[in-house]
């Protein structure tokens, strides 16, 4: 179940958090994985603790945001393992401010990273992964990361939300124009909850802000209390997640979105 063997992965914004873990993962389920990140030094740090473990990754400077590094990063992938199965649109940011008190400046950092990113590795990832796609059963995969703030509305970062409820649209759309195209690219989102990450810990010092006490235990707990679970998720949670979007075992799954968020949209 859920194997990538033979497969090569890009996934941006793994230098750590839940795009390091689902390297892990998907090396774990025998794929070989190019990290892009700006975060170089942490990145190469994260390709050498792979590489330590006995996987074959590499790593690429890719800011999401740039033409110039997507294409070399698909062609570092294609280079060095020899084509491209699976794209993750994973980089993201956050700002954890309300309408009133965010940026036209914020506002446009959210969109050139987690919409413009998105945008750009679907665009300049799409001819590698068509190319695989037409020898492989159930074609290639790609995955975005969306967001529960993609599905209802945030209390935490309304703008956020903006950019993540079009990462949900925008993969429905690349799946059908790819599928009427007879491309074989599967596109499918994911939709975490609260993750604990270095993202994770912003929304909860967003939360204490909010609350207007700047307890950030407080309003982990509180974080905590909304997932009926009783837990926070793990990068673990989301990356076994991505690997089954992106296995054959997801091969009749494309414009999907699976909601991992311990019961929180439930409610
Ligand atoms: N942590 C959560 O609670 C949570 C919940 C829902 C969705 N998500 C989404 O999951 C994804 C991963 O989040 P995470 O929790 O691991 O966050 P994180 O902050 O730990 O990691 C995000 C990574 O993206 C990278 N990045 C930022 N800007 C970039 C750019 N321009 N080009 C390339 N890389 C860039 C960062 O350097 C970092 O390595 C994001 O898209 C996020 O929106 C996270």
């Amino acid at each position: 179940m859920n194997r990538l063997d033979g497969k090569v992965a890009l996934i941006s914004g793994a230098a750590r958090g839940i795009g390091a873990e689902t390297a892990r993962h998907m090396m774990q389920a025998g794929a070989k994985v190019v990290i892009g990140d700006v975060l170089d030094e942490q990145g190469r740090q994260t390709v050498q603790a792979l590489a330590r473990d006995g996987g074959d990754a590499a790593y690429a400077h890719l800011d999401v945001t740039s033409t110039d590094d997507w294409n070399a990063a698909v062609a570092q992938a294609t280079s060095r393992f020899g084509g491209l199965d699976i794209l993750v649109n994973n980089a993201g940011v956050f700002i954890g401010r309300g309408i009133e008190e965010a940026s036209l400046a914020d506002w446009q950092k959210l969109c050139s990273v987690n919409l413009t990113g998105v945008f750009l590795g679907t665009k300049l990832a799409m001819p590698a992964l068509r190319e695989r796609g037409q020898k492989s059963p159930h074609g290639s995969a790609i995955v975005n990361l969306a967001s529960i703030a993609g599905l209802v509305g945030s209390q935490l970062d309304p703008l956020y939300s903006m950019t993540k409820g079009g990462v949900t649209t925008f993969t429905k759309s690349a799946a059908l124009e790819f599928a009427r195209k007879g491309y074989r690219i599967r596109v499918n989102s994911i939709h975490p909850g609260v993750i604990e990450t270095d993202m994770g810990a912003q929304t909860f010092v967003a939360r204490a802000e909010r609350m207007s006490t700047n307890d950030v235990d407080a309003a982990r707990q509180l974080s905590q209390a909304s997932h009926p679970i009783g837990r926070l998720g793990t990068p673990a949670d989301i990356a076994n997640g991505i690997v089954f979007l992106a296995s054959d075992d997801a091969g009749f799954m494309t414009g999907a979105g699976l909601v991992v968020d311990g019961g929180m949209t439930a409610q």
